[in-house]
């Protein structure tokens, strides 16, 4: 009788509703991750194809078909700086999302490890590569794209050395959170291209200069990075124990509705950019003019 009246003092939804909860938190990040990786990997094959090929077919003038002044002869330092970046990219986010896979970590830890130091290595590198060309020759934006692509440089110097050090310190909860950021740090780059893509479309680049320093590019050099740290923050809190099912379910709605838009502009990059790149670099066809 006691064991009867007692109860109904919890509620009998709540278990289920974790439950439900924690397993549509769990997919939705899935879910986002795979996309993730799909798209940012195809961006990162079209770096590789469309800036290797045209140093390995000796035609490094191609190099400024997106932005100008990537390539100069007479800066040979700073391009050396942005070509060691760029392959740096395309290694990350080739990479980037499999550390993330749960069952690669716990069943093949030797793998996450070797790619893990080759993953930090890149970020570094990525960093550096791009720090040395804004120190040589800034970027073409000025000063506020300067100041925000600096920054975004120097979290991702911090956020990779963090993420390898609490990984040897053995402090698994501090280089998960570190790794998090990392990760959002580093498809930053991808993203940039892809809201760019979604802004011409529906604004016909209002705010936007081809010199990069329109409203909309001043605000685009932080936005592309300042947003997904905030997203990794959510997440990092939203995993815990002690969140309601209410916070669960509401952060799974944002990473589908984030999951749909990535989904639109990976259909329109890849059919427009990356594929026709990655195509005409595995087929050998001469590469032709991209915009940004
Ligand atoms: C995953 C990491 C990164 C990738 C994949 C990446 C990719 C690229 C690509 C492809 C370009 C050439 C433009 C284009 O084709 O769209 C570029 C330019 C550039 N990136 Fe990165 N990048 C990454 C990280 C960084 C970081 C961390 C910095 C910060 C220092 C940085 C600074 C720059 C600069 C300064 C330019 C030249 C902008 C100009 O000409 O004014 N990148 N990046």
């Amino acid at each position: 009788m006691l064991d009867t009246l007692q109860k109904p003092t919890t509620p009998p939804t709540q278990p289920r509703a974790e439950i439900w909860s924690r397993q549509l938190l769990h997919w939705s990040g899935i879910i986002l991750v795979t996309t993730v990786w799909v798209s940012a990997a195809l961006f990162g094959l079209y770096i590789l194809a469309f800036y290797a090929s045209a140093l390995y077919q000796d035609d490094m003038t191609r190099w400024n078909q997106v932005l100008p002044r990537l390539y100069e002869r007479s800066t040979g330092t700073a391009t050396t700086g942005i070509g060691l970046h760029f392959a740096a990219g395309g290694i990350i986010l080739i990479l980037g999302s499999l550390q993330l896979i749960d069952s690669v970590r716990t069943r093949f830890p030797a793998v996450h490890r070797w790619v893990g130091r080759v993953y930090v290595a890149a970020c570094v590198f990525a960093a550096v590569g791009g720090l040395a060309f804004i120190l040589m020759k800034g970027t073409i934006g000025g000063s506020t794209m300067n100041v925000g692509f600096a920054l975004y440089g120097l979290l991702m110097l911090i956020a990779a050395v963090a993420t390898y050090r609490y990984a040897v310190m053995g402090d698994m909860v501090r280089h998960r959170a570190w790794a998090l950021r990392l990760y959002a740090l580093a498809i930053g780059s991808w993203l940039y291209r892809i809201e760019y893509g979604f802004w011409i479309m529906f604004t016909n680049g209002l705010g936007h200069t081809k010199t990069f320093d329109g409203w909309f590019d001043q605000f685009m050099a932080f936005f592309f990075y300042l947003p997904n740290l905030l997203v990794v923050e959510a997440f990092v809190r939203a995993s815990r124990r002690h969140v309601a099912p209410i916070a669960r379910f509401a952060g799974s709605f944002v990473l589908l509705v984030a999951t749909t838009f990535l989904l639109i502009g990976t259909y329109y990059f890849t059919l427009y950019y990356w594929g026709p790149a990655i195509v005409n670099w595995v087929t050998g066809s001469p590469q032709g003019r991209l915009g940004q």
